[in-house]
């Protein structure tokens, strides 16, 4: 499969990258992406990326840009930030990218545990990785040409778990093969419209 990795160079990408290609084809993106540069708060950017990339057969969104911060001081414009990237940004690159992903193709978005389990700090990111969750469970119904859609939804990450470890006490971190394993599942498999809770 040919498969496009948004956010390849970051803690979760890298991982999935290096699952990925013992058996795939895996064109990286990321703002500074090494096969094609992608800002996914910008659609336009989008646009770009998917008329550099040719014949997709699987997309594999990882990043998702969101603000952590006390919610008595969140401005309008931080809680944007994860509305323009985590939110909209995995929304356009399926909104777009339905026309350019091949027939039997998949999406896979990336959200998080605090979308259930929330954490002093969350509410600007929480509020969007329940949005994503939603819009994947919604888009399913409604792609085209037997596309499919899955989220990843992944609990604090082990190769995280040290930098992370005050803001989550008391959860237990996924091993990243555990995590891998959920974009093997919603890429290799036949499923769409699930949320794949890593916890
Ligand atoms: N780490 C965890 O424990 C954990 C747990 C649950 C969920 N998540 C979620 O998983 C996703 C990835 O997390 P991570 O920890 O792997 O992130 P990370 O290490 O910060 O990596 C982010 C990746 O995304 C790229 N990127 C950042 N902003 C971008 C943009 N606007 N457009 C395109 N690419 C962009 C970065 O590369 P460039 O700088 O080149 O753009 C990098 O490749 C996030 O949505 C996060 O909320 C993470």
């Amino acid at each position: 499969m040919k498969i496009l990795l948004i956010g390849a160079s970051g803690t979760i990408g890298k991982r999935i990258y290096d699952r990925f290609a013992q058996k795939h084809e895996i064109v990286q993106a990321s703002r500074t992406g090494s096969d094609v540069a992608v800002d996914i708060t910008d659609a336009v950017s989008i646009q770009k990326m998917y008329e550099a990339v040719e014949k997709i057969d699987a997309v594999i969104c990882a990043t998702g840009p969101a603000k952590f911060g006390p919610f008595g001081e969140l401005t309008e414009d931080d809680f944007y930030i994860g509305i323009r990237g985590k939110m909209m940004g995995q929304v356009d690159l399926v909104r777009i990218g339905q026309r350019y992903l091949n027939d039997d193709g998949s999406f896979t978005l990336t959200t998080g545990i605090l979308a259930d389990d929330p954490i002093v700090g969350s509410t600007a990111v929480s509020l969007v990785n329940g949005a994503v969750n939603s819009f994947a469970m919604a888009a399913a119904i409604e792609l085209l040409r037997n596309q499919r859609i899955n989220v990843v939804c992944p609990t604090i990450v082990a190769d995280s778990a040290e930098a992370y470890a005050d803001f989550f006490p008391g959860f237990d971190p996924a091993p990243m093969d555990r995590v891998v394993n959920g974009y093997v599942r919603s890429v290799e498999t036949k499923i769409t419209g699930r949320i794949l809770r890593i916890y």
